[in-house]
């Protein structure tokens, strides 16, 4: 009877990607990392919380806190070469340590809920950009733009079913490959698109104090902003920016080769990923105040502020077209890498095929997601602890679900796996002779991250000091 019960019989492994090159290794996971985060939640965030004190925490936080979690979840999955949770199992067989990837997965549909409506704004101001409706410098302008965009509930629950079709349509097909290949072209092109509303942005005419007023609000830290809940958004801000602390890095992990430098690889994902973010202040600060914008508008800021600065470049509606454009590519492989844990755990922990898995996937994600898409609309009275459901998924998940699996994350690779086996499993068992390194992170994800977050979690919900 055992023999033909189905659900005893091994499974066949999951239909994954197995990165080959150092380059695909780098571009798939800086690809996880590189998103909305950067372009509208950085930025959002940074104006809503007074600016460089919030930019100096959240790069602290990234340093100390998502960097270490990122190598502890990259080795962890590489170690196993499995899904989050089975990834746990198989390391701490018998124990509760599988909750961690399973608060991940659940994790990933509250992220999942409010990002794919973010990712339907920006299509669905795309044909805006073309109409010229966004050709103008007044901000005043624009925001009324956004704000009956995001007020019309048929687009916004629209708009974000396509996001999750065609998502769920990639996943399907696993042309993770393709996708893969195409963001090792396209995040260039990211780069210098940003890097060119960078320049406008510092160089407008006849704007040189505002400016300095804009370039001044990110770079020039006044300290007594930073109250312990502003430190835990920022701390929320580089988990959520890493992929970390929800199973993500620890899927990614899994399609390592063995020989990969995983210490490396975390380090140059981190930085390339911070520089995008400040990129993303240079292009939006300086403009914010070159006309007369309010920094602190929340999530409206990149839909608000940038078709202004782009309408003063010559070509200004291409460039604001492939700006557009480009955010939703950054954030497929976001979407991509989040829509990837819940799946993975339901076609290896059910009977479901992994088209069936994705398919489950996509229909719990518009039930939930349609709360976050109709905040602004239908559901805009409708408050929980004082926050729309956009708001209350995007703080549940970044100040909450993943400081929790961060910490746990990280006491698990100082704890309980144990120095023997992580430096086996970092140094690739004494073949990069980069164990000094490798002391060094094991020490900081020992005894500095975890009371780091912990600390930062507690005074950050009032719980504690
Ligand atoms: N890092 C992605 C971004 O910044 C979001 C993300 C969070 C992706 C968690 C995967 C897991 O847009």
């Amino acid at each position: 009877m055992a023999q033909s019960d189905p659900a005893l019989k091994p499974k066949k492994p999951l239909v994954r990607d197995h990165f080959t090159t150092t380059l695909g290794i780098f571009v798939a996971t800086l690809g996880s990392a590189l998103g909305l985060g950067n372009l509208w939640k950085f930025p959002a965030l940074t104006g809503a919380n007074g600016g460089a004190a919030f930019v100096l925490a959240y790069i602290i936080s990234t340093i100390l806190v998502g960097l270490p979690v990122m190598i502890s979840e990259l080795v962890i999955g590489r170690s196993q070469h499995a899904n989050a949770i089975t990834s746990f199992r198989r390391l701490a067989p018998g124990k509760l340590w599988w909750l961690v990837g399973a608060l991940g997965a659940l994790a990933a549909f509250f992220i999942l809920a409010f990002y794919t409506e973010v990712v339907a704004w920006v299509l669905l101001y795309i044909p805006k950009a073309i109409s010229g409706e966004l050709a103008t410098s007044d901000p005043a302008v624009t925001e009324k733009v956004f704000v009956s965009l995001i007020s019309n509930p048929v687009a916004s629950l629209v708009g974000q079913w396509i996001v999750i079709a065609y998502v769920a349509v990639i996943i399907i097909a696993g042309v993770a490959k393709g996708i893969e290949r195409v963001t090792r072209i396209l995040i260039p092109i990211l780069f210098a698109i940003l890097i060119l509303i960078g320049i406008r942005s510092l160089t407008l005419p006849g704007k040189a104090a505002e400016i300095r007023q804009g370039l001044a609000f990110l770079f020039t830290p006044d300290l007594t902003k930073l109250t312990f809940s502003v430190l835990l958004t920022a701390m929320g801000l580089a988990f959520f920016k890493l992929s970390v602390g929800m199973g993500t890095m620890i899927t990614y992990g899994s399609y390592f080769t063995d020989d990969a430098n995983i210490p490396r690889i975390a380090l140059r994902v981190m930085l390339a990923d911070v520089l995008v973010s400040i990129l993303a202040g240079v292009a939006i600060f300086p403009a914010v105040f070159a006309f007369g914008a309010e920094p602190a508008v929340g999530p409206g800021l990149l839909f608000i502020t940038i078709p202004t600065v782009t309408n003063t470049m010559p070509l200004g509606g291409v460039v604001m077209v492939a700006f557009l454009v480009l955010t939703a590519i950054a954030a497929t492989g976001a979407m991509l890498s989040l829509f990837e844990v819940p799946v993975a755990y339901l076609a290896e922990k059910t009977r479901l095929t992994r088209t069936q898995a994705t398919v489950i996937t996509a229909v719990l994600l518009a039930l939930i997601g349609s709360t976050a898409a109709l905040s602004s609309s239908t559901l805009a009275n409708v408050k929980i602890f004082g926050k729309t459901f956009f708001d209350l998924w995007d703080y549940l998940s970044s100040n909450l679900m993943l400081p929790i699996g961060g910490f746990f994350i990280c006491v698990f690779v100082g704890w309980v796996w144990g120095w023997p086996q992580v430096r086996d499993a970092l140094t690739n068992k004494g073949t990069l002779n980069n164990e000094r390194v490798v002391k060094f992170f094991y020490g900081i994800a020992k005894f500095v991250t975890p009371i780091l977050v912990l600390v930062v979690l507690l005074c950050g919900l009032g719980l504690f000091g």
